[in-house]
């Protein structure tokens, strides 16, 4: 994504804060709607968007776990795995993804490329334990490791998002 394209989208909200620092978040997030990460262009075009430096923009991109360095699946799966979904079978979720995509321990990045599937902690879904959000606007449970498989397979099925918000 190219500075002028993040500048247009943070420009407009400027306004709401003191520091140029404060920008850096919002332009990282919507640097990443593009690819689904971030490379080393992107993190440039931020700096130059917000006007810091590209090591300060790199230190708070490799902070967050929800901002990728690394190439990612079309679609982003967290399997929640604080204390109510533990105790309500998402190490069971976890075990199936293993099963079935082969991935260790569950999470990783498809041989296919499609999915990546991580642990997240609590998403505030408590009540409905074990949960799954897919990228970060859709949180649903409770699961059971077949729907998960259901999934998975909808998600493969489905096309890639316009904007890879995650
Ligand atoms: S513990 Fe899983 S959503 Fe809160």
């Amino acid at each position: 994504m190219t500075a002028d394209e993040i500048r247009a989208h943070i420009d407009p909200m400027r306004h709401e804060f003191a520091e140029s620092r404060s920008l850096v978040l919002p332009a990282l997030k919507f640097a990443q709607t593009e690819k689904g990460h971030l490379d080393r262009d992107d993190l440039a075009a931020v700096a130059d968007a917000v006007g810091l430096t590209s090591a300060y923009v790199e230190s708070v991109a490799s902070f967050y776990d929800r901002l990728y360095l690394k190439p990612t699946g079309k679609r982003i799966v967290s399997v929640c795995v604080t204390l109510s979904c533990l105790l309500r079978g998402s190490d069971e979720l976890l075990r199936r993804i293993e099963e079935r995509e082969g991935l260790p321990h569950g999470v990783g990045t498809t041989d296919d490329g499609e999915l990546t599937v991580q642990e997240a902690q609590c998403l505030g879904y408590c009540d409905r334990a074990p949960c799954v959000q897919v990228d970060v606007d859709e949180t649903m449970g409770p699961l059971s490791a077949d729907d998960v498989e259901r999934l998975l397979d909808d998600l493969r099925a489905g096309d890639r998002p316009e904007r890879l918000w995650r």
